[in-house]
């Protein structure tokens, strides 16, 4: 049996990398997907894959930092399938800078995509997923929530800020039969990474070196933190909440030759 049978999965940042597998992976265990985006040609390129294969989603643009693009989300939610099992926010955006060379736009922007969507999709969520006596969130942090990384403060500071959040509010709606969790992962092979290398002065270079650092030699696939998350989203995962999933070829263990 399909292990999201009947479940509706709201997942932000379903227009690429680690969501738009994520999208694919649920929908394959059956659930209906709300993939959101701000990039609407992507999000509408996910649904249409899911739908071709037999899955079932709909598409909302929306810009996840701001209050009335999340409640817009969360409503679309609703009003397609009368309910929300699953909340994902996933979306996220990556900063390479240093603290005193970063603007107050680019640390506000950082913070409010990282960081406060995760505020705007719960206040909207909660309340419906309190009515219906149960709820999941998955939020999406980083290894880089228990570790500082060179000349990425921002980011850092926002991914640490997930974890807490995520197991603060487990607490909170527990007593709801909500669970919230957050991923962790280490290097992933999507969009984001291969920018991050792109626009260093020695591409192939930095992805070597960065490759040789991870101790299981490779980066992550997008598919094996779609699987994590498929786990957290599953009635297997009932009791487990105000966790934070590692899924890091074992990168937080320490260092290898
Ligand atoms: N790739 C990695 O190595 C890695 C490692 C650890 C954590 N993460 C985190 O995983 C998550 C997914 O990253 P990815 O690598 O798949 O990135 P990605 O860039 O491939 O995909 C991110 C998606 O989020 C969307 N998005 C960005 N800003 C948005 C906004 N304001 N509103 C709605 N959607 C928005 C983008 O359009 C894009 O489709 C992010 O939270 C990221 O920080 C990534």
């Amino acid at each position: 049996m399909a292990q999201l049978e009947n479940k509706v999965a709201l997942i932000t940042g379903a227009g690429s990398g680690m969501g738009r597998a994520t999208a694919a992976v649920f929908a394959r265990e059956g659930a209906k997907v709300v993939a959101v985006d701000i990039n609407e040609s992507a999000v509408q390129e996910t649904v249409k894959t899911i739908t071709a294969a037999g899955g079932e989603a709909i598409w909302v643009r929306a810009d996840v930092s701001k209050g009335p693009d999340a409640q817009r989300m969360i409503e679309a939610a609703l009003d397609a399938y009368q309910k929300i099992d699953i909340l994902h926010n996933n979306a996220g955006i990556f900063l390479v800078r240093f603290l005193e060379d970063t603007t107050e736009e680019e640390w506000d922007r950082l913070m409010g995509v990282n960081l406060k969507a995760i505020f705007w999709a719960v206040k909207f969520a909660v309340p419906y997923m309190k009515r219906q006596g149960r709820g999941c969130i998955i939020n999406t942090a980083s290894t880089g929530g228990f570790l500082g990384q060179y000349m990425t403060p921002a980011y850092i500071a926002s991914k640490g800020g997930v974890v807490l959040l995520t197991k603060s509010l487990a607490l909170d709606y527990a007593k709801h039969n909500i669970t919230v969790n957050c991923i962790c992962p280490g290097a992933v092979e999507t969009p984001m990474l291969r920018k991050h290398f792109a626009d260093s002065p020695e591409p192939e270079t930095a992805m070597q070196r960065e490759r040789q650092l991870v101790p299981i030699k490779r980066f992550l696939d997008p598919e094996e933190i779609a699987y994590a998350a498929l786990y957290l989203a599953s009635d297997r995962a009932r009791g487990v909440t105000g966790t934070a999933l590692v899924i890091d070829g074992g990168s937080l263990a320490g260092y290898v030759e």
